[in-house]
């Protein structure tokens, strides 16, 4: 069968490194892909959002399953238009994706069906807005509705900056249409965690735990990212808690989302917050996290192609999932200058001797090929995950691939995984 991956990011590179390996996998292309995937890929120069593009590609070469890989085209409706010219896809239709595309939807829909959230209103006003946060209390989270590529949430520090962010938001200053509608919403303390689970509308099958590291600094310090690294398994993930987002998150989720007609197909990706024995839901996504994806595929034992398979088809119940009792670790090399402006075009130094370490992989986020190298195009360019039999171990691996790669003003966090080892 020939695959179809969309997207370019380390994600991307990570399911096109475990679909290659599918026995029942004969070619593999990815749209856009990067110059790290064309190493096991096809790439193909189509534009995520070239949704005819794509819909023509994969009908001429008769693509046996698409796997979307990015926000941006199952909330532009590419699952329906694949599905309704008869093609395999794997991904959220259009009135599911809004669980991620509109948190004023996805806020609405965990009241309704009593999924644990931050208490929170939804305003299109500035004057309501601003009477609701004084109301809450400092510090307090400022969202905009729509996708605003991980950058729509401001955590006010002070009644200024809240203030300032509701009207940037509502004037159409930032995030333009995204910010047309806010969600105002109380503080929450704890530790993160990111919780995914393939399902077809009805079953649920849980994925490994994760967890990522949003800010930019040692310490969780500094403006939030789209993710510095990641880990798996996550302790702060006990078998209680574990349970408890099935019941109370998961499972009245994917019920909620078919009572509301929008029946939920794909892997759904909630960003929880626990704090001891209580969790909540600050937001879900569509999609499989970045750069979680990295260290739970390469910990995935089983082979990952049925169960997109059955996804797509709309029944899971005969898939069981395997995973290797080793811990993965991601560690993200960025471009100097992200989450701001960031430099491109730096010559990396040292992918091969990385590329030696044994149960290393360095999958490509932001790269261009330049003249037989590879240099850096994105804020985020490499994702470096190693396995190990504990986090520890895995931890001193993926820093070892680390250490051997380098440019121009690269700069990683040193501290991926250290809150497991304080559990
Ligand atoms: P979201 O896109 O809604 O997940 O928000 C991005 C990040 O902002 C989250 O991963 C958290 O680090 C932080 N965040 C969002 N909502 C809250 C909240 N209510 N309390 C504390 N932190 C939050
Ligand atoms: N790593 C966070 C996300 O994918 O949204």
């Amino acid at each position: 069968m020939k695959v179809l991956v969309i997207g370019s990011g380390g994600r991307e590179h990570a399911l096109v490194w475990k679909i290659a390996q599918s026995p029942l996998v004969t070619k593999v292309f990815c749209a856009p892909g990067n110059p790290g995937i064309a190493e096991l890929a096809e790439n193909i120069p189509l534009k995520v959002d070239d949704l005819p593009g794509l819909l023509a590609f994969a009908q001429k070469e008769q693509i046996g399953l698409t796997v979307v890989g990015p926000e941006l085209p199952l909330s532009l409706g590419i699952v329906d238009l694949f599905e309704d010219h008869g093609l395999t896809v794997f991904g959220a239709r259009k009135n599911a994706a809004i669980i991620e595309a509109s948190k004023a939807f996805s806020k609405d829909l965990m009241k309704k069906y009593h999924v644990p959230t931050a208490a929170y209103e939804v305003f299109s006003e500035i004057e309501p807005a601003i009477a609701f946060l004084d109301t809450l209390g400092l510090p307090v989270v400022v969202k905009a509705d729509g996708l605003a590529a991980g950058k729509g949430v401001i955590i006010a520090q002070t009644r200024e900056e809240a203030v300032a962010s509701v009207t940037d938001m509502l004037s159409g200053n930032a995030f333009g249409n995204a910010g047309s509608r806010v969600v105002i919403e109380e503080f929450l303390r704890g530790e993160e965690a990111s919780f995914l689970a393939f399902t077809d509308g009805k079953n649920i099958i849980p994925l490994a735990s994760a967890q990522d590291h949003k800010a930019i600094f040692d310490g969780d310090q500094g403006p939030n990212t789209g993710g510095m690294g990641a880990y798996s398994p996550a302790p702060v993930v006990t078998p209680a808690i574990h349970e408890k987002v099935m019941q109370e998150v998961m499972r009245r989720t994917v019920d909620g989302m078919a009572a509301e007609g929008r029946p939920y197909k794909g892997v759904l990706y909630a960003g929880l917050m626990i704090d001891g024995g209580e969790i909540k839901t600050l937001e879900f996504n569509a999609r499989f996290g970045d750069p979680e994806c990295q260290p739970l595929l390469m910990r995935m034992k089983s082979d990952i192609v049925p169960i997109l398979l059955a996804t797509a088809a709309g029944d899971i119940s005969s898939i069981n999932l395997e995973w290797h009792d080793k811990a993965a670790v991601c560690v993200v090399m960025a471009a100097g200058g992200y989450p701001g402006d960031y430099r491109k075009g730096d010559e990396i130094s040292g992918l091969e001797q990385a590329a030696a370490i044994d149960d290393l992989f360095v999958f490509h986020a932001g790269t261009a090929s330049k003249d037989g190298a590879y240099c850096t195009n994105g804020g985020r360019v490499l994702g470096v995950t190693a396995l190990g039999n504990t986090v520890q171990d895995a931890i001193a691996r993926a820093y070892q691939g680390v250490a051997a790669i380098t440019w121009t003003g690269v700069q990683y966090r040193t501290d991926i995984g250290k809150k497991a080892l304080g559990r």
